[in-house]
């Protein structure tokens, strides 16, 4: 796994977006597979402005969200399809025909995992994969357990993520307890993986990671066995402060 060591945040998100900057470049109608959360926020931030400023472009990309709560409305403030739009979509040039998210209004969700892993199939499979870190070790929404679930899955959310993730709710009990997410096995087939953490919380999680052991108990892990990886995070991260 390469190692990109940040003094802070801002410098972990400009790196991340100077990689997805390069892959579009490389490769204009490239798939990416994206990820919700706080943390990539500066990286789409970075990436908007440098869309703006017309240094790349977004018109042929395909993307792929990680997971999506269930059952969730997507006009609900909290959805992922809702973040990712007011984060990211509404602010690029991206065609939304080519914008894919997890459909968290679905009647079945078992097919809807379905259709989603063939659509990724025959977009020609993910380039880059950017993933956040839980503090539980999680990538996507595959929680800690004794067994991981290799194709895109419906999965019951851990006391632990409910709890952080209740920080956008009004209360803990407003936060689904199901999600949508792809599987550890449609993570891995992405040719490319930058992961980003940032802060004190995940350090522990950064810290297993690179321990360079795999295991169930920590889900993010297992990209010690994929060949091209790249961990961005923070001092905090890394537990240096
Ligand atoms: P965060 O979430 O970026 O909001 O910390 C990361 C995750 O849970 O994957």
């Amino acid at each position: 796994m390469n190692l990109i060591k940040c003094n802070n945040y801002d410098e972990m998100s400009a790196q991340a977006a100077k990689i997805i900057a390069a892959q579009l470049m490389k490769k204009p109608n490239c798939v990416l597979g994206l990820p919700t959360g706080s943390t990539p926020l500066g990286v789409y931030g970075i990436l908007v402005q440098m869309n703006k400023n017309d240094k790349i472009d977004f018109t042929k990309v395909k993307t792929f969200n990680l997971d999506e709560y269930y059952p969730i409305s997507k006009k609900n403030t909290q959805s992922y399809h809702f973040f990712m739009h007011d984060n990211f979509f509404n602010h690029i040039n991206i065609d939304e025909q080519n914008v894919n998210i997890l459909n968290g209004e679905a009647e079945n969700p078992q097919i809807e995992c379905e259709l989603y892993e063939e659509k990724i199939k025959n977009s020609g499979g993910i380039d880059l994969q950017l993933l956040g870190i839980g503090q539980n070790g999680h990538i996507g929404f595959n929680e800690p357990g004794k067994a991981l679930k290799s194709k895109t899955h419906l999965i019951e959310l851990t006391q632990n993520t409910i709890n952080a993730n209740s920080r956008f709710f009004e209360k803990t009990e407003d936060v689904p307890k199901k999600s949508l997410t792809m599987g550890i096995g449609t993570i891995m087939k992405a040719k490319e993986i930058v992961i980003i953490a940032s802060g004190r919380e995940k350090a522990n999680a950064v810290y297993e990671l690179l321990s360079g052991e795999i295991t169930t108990a920590n889900p993010s892990t297992i990209l010690n066995a994929h060949n091209n990886v790249t961990l961005i995070a923070d001092a905090a991260a890394l537990g240096e402060n």
